[in-house]
Order: structure tokens, then sequence, then C-alpha cells
């Protein structure tokens, strides 16, 4: 007899308190390579830049995060706009749109005086949730209502880390303050620290930084490695996926691996 069982939504929030650190770029690529290996992927925008809202091609979006958040009643399901990648909607790949600046720092002042302000997110997931295998919330460095949200509804978290003593001081603060939200220890959250944008190069740096990951998280660093590349800054002008405007370059391959590393830590 077999017996059919229910996959749990992993809701993975990326995040660091650091600002550059390749937050976005890693929700809005590993977002799109979960999709092509078939799982059902929503983006979340919570970064008060829009840069994944953008990525996407959804700036112009008619509903955003906040209509949901704001109140109880929206049909959040309204706010899901499929990602356009290469000028076609994908269907495995959504995006909820965040705003520019001036708008979310306002909705931040305006979810204060909200009951359940720091529940709103999770409360809606709940209603949509069964629909996908992953939710990604980028995020931006700050600490906020928005914020809260974020980790809140999270089931996991995705810290990508140059290895610099202020990005790694990051993950470490953006860590305590889960564990203040979450009433948790620790070894009770569920994470992976990824290194980013490191370069081959820099020598002093490639020790300092893994030798900081061995030591303090031998068990949470990821096996992949995302190298310091042009192909990224390329891509992300042209709101394209690394590996959709390049996919022979070596580093088109990087998300890949860690979207197979990600989908394997259940
Ligand atoms: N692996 C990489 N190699 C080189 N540049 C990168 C890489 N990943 C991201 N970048 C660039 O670094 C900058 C910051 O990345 P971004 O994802 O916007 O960071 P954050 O969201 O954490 O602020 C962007 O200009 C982006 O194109
Ligand atoms: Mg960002």
């Amino acid at each position: 007899m077999t017996t059919s069982m229910k996959l749990l939504t992993r809701i993975i929030m990326i995040g660091c308190r650091k600002g550059g650190v390749t937050k976005t770029t890693t929700t809005v690529n590993l977002g799109y390579e979960l999709s092509q290996h078939g799982k059902r992927v929503l983006v979340l925008d919570f970064d008060g830049q829009g840069d994944s809202t953008k990525f996407y091609g959804r700036e112009d979006s008619e509903f955003y995060i906040g209509d949901a958040l704001l109140d109880r009643k929206f049909d959040i399901t309204k706010a899901i706009y499929p990602a356009i990648i290469n000028d076609i909607e994908q269907e495995n790949l959504h995006i909820i749109p965040g705003r520019r600046g001036d708008i979310m720092t306002k909705l931040d002042m305006d979810m204060i005086s909200l009951t359940r302000r720091e529940e709103r997110l999770k409360l809606h997931l709940d209603k949509i949730k069964d629909n996908y295998d992953f939710i990604l919330i980028d995020t931006n460095p700050g600490t906020s209502v928005l914020g809260l949200n974020a980790v809140m509804a999270a089931t996991e978290y995705l810290f990508p880390t140059e290895y610099k003593e202020h990005s790694l001081d990051g993950v470490e603060t953006l860590l305590e303050h889960i564990q203040d939200v979450k009433f948790v220890e620790e070894e009770e959250i569920k994470f992976m620290v990824v290194p980013s944008k490191i370069s081959k190069t820099a020598k002093k740096a490639l020790d300092y930084g893994t030798g900081y990951l061995a030591e303090r998280w031998p068990n949470n660093t990821a096996n992949t490695t995302i190298w310091d590349r042009s192909l990224f800054t390329e891509a992300e002008m042209e709101h394209e996926p690394a590996s959709v405007i390049n996919r022979g370059h070596v580093a088109a391959r990087y998300y890949k691996e860690l979207a197979k590393e990600v989908i394997a830590n259940v």
C-alpha cells in the first residue's frame, strides 16, 4: 500500500544584515533554477528597492505585497504574477512584487498600528502555500515590521555572505535576531550560509572566510561557492538569470548547483 505524503512548502528567507552581499542576485537566480527543476516557486519582494520585482519584469504591477499585508480580506492571489524571463511569462516561477523606496517605508509605518502585525505574511501565505514547493523572500538589511514578517513566515533561512568581516557579522546579527523573534536556539534554526561574490585571487580573504565558516558553521555552510564573476552584473543589467544570459559560461552553473543542494537539503 502506498500512502501519498504531502510535501511541505519550504519558505526560505534570503537575508543578511549587510547590503550588497548578493541577496537579490541569489533570490532571483536560485528561484529561476529551482523552477527549471520543475519546482513551483514564488518569490516575494520585501526589499525596499524592488530589485527582484524589476528583475522579473513586474515593476508596473497593479497590486503589490502591501495590499495583502494591510488588508486581511485582500485576496493575495491577485498580487501574484508570473515572472517574465526572456519575454516569456514563466509557468512555475511567480512573484509578489514590492514597491520602491517611500512606498515600502510608508507600508512599514502603516503596519505598526495593525493587530498581528508580525504574523500577517504568514497568515496570508497559509492560504496559498500549498500551490508552491518553494517560497523565497528577498529582504533588505534593516530591521522593520516587514522584516519581522519575513522572519516569522520563513521555515528556513539562506544567508549569502562575502568573506568580509562586516558581511559575516551581518549573518551573526541576523541569526541572533531570528532566535529572539522565534524564541529558539541556533541549533533549532534551519539555515544555510552561502559564500557569495568570492574572489578566487584574494588569497587572504579566502583563508579568512573559509576558516571562519569551517569553524563557526561546519554543518550549515553550502558546498557551493558563488564566485565573483562579471556575468552577474551583466545579467542584472539585462534582468535575466545568469544561465539565460550565457548558458555555456562557467558562472551559469553556480546557481544550478546551489539549487540542487537546496533541493537535497530537506
Ligand atoms: N557572484 C557575483 N559576482 C560578481 N558580482 C556579483 C555577484 N553576485 C552579485 N553581484 C553584483 O553585486 C551587486 C550587489 O548584489 P545584490 O544582489 O543587489 O545585493 P543585495 O541584494 O544583497 O544588496 C550587484 O551589482 C550584483 O550584480
Ligand atoms: Mg537586494
